[in-house]
């Protein structure tokens, strides 16, 4: 099978095809995946919580991120490799953001990924000109827990919402080819995904319209010890292997019966 392109991911947005996304931090888990139907594989900073039992994504480092977007990388073949940036690796500057970048670029990455609104469009655009695909992060992103004052339910004001709009807009005029929209209420996120143009938005705890899903890995599988966000489905339920909850994740974002109405704020 052809390894998943942007060219490719463009089209499945078009074609109202359901982008299934999935975080994985290893060879072995990134074979899996792959073997299952796992369109885009995110090396997620969640890393920090679930791998290393960090409390928040903050202390994770460049280096740990290369080394676990290596190991996803001789994992597998066709799914598209996307590394979060991690906190204070891109804030900085567009030029700092570059020289990370370039790094998990070599580790393997087809596409970075950085939490910001319109701020960091300027960056976005430096990226995406110089040859690294962005995938950007708003709505609720744990990097800001601490100015969030905790993980909540973003874009439920008039004032949020509209910034959340905004935001979208100037990342996708920036060059931006996808999104992901974390906690925010469905019916935000189903205006959102239908206002732009051509960045695909893909949803965690945002409800059933965007252009594709997103989970992590540990929550997928019931395994993370910590309180269980309502976006979380345990796919292990009902499933007899790892393989197969993996797959009915896969089979459920595509025929749209994930998320279902207890998953939505
Ligand atoms: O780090 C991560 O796993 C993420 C997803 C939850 C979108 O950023
Ligand atoms: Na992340």
């Amino acid at each position: 099978e052809r390894p998943v392109t942007l060219t490719e991911l463009a089209k499945m947005r078009t074609e109202q095809r359901k982008i299934a996304m999935l975080t994985a931090y290893d060879a072995s888990f990134a074979a899996l995946l792959e073997r299952s139907g796992v369109d885009v594989i995110l090396v997620g900073d969640s890393l920090g919580n679930v791998l290393q039992g960090h409390g928040s994504t903050l202390p994770v480092t460049i280096e740990q991120m290369v080394y676990h977007t290596q190991c996803v990388a001789r994992g597998c073949k066709r799914p598209m490799i996307i590394a979060d940036m991690p906190f204070g690796s891109y804030q900085e500057s567009p030029a700092q953001a570059f020289r990370n970048a370039a790094l998990l670029m070599a580790a393997g990455a087809h596409m970075v990924k950085l939490e910001g609104g319109a701020y960091m469009a300027e960056t976005v655009r430096f990226l995406v000109e110089r040859g690294i695909p962005v995938c950007a992060h708003i709505g609720l992103t744990p990097q800001a827990v601490n100015q969030l004052g905790g993980y909540r339910v973003q874009g439920r004001t008039e004032e949020s919402a509209r910034r959340l709009k905004d935001d979208a807009l100037a990342l996708e005029a920036a060059g931006a080819a996808l999104v992901v929209l974390e906690m925010v209420p469905a019916t935000l996120a189903s205006e959102v995904s239908a206002a732009l143009k051509s960045m695909a938005t893909i949803g965690i705890g945002a409800g059933k319209d965007t252009d594709g899903q997103v989970l992590v890995l540990h929550d997928l599988l019931g395994v993370f010890p910590g309180k269980k966000a309502r976006f979380v489905r345990n796919f292990m339920d009902g499933a007899s292997s790892i393989e197969q909850a993996v797959t009915n994740y896969v089979v459920a974002v595509k025929d749209g019966s994930f998320p279902a109405a207890e998953h939505v704020y």
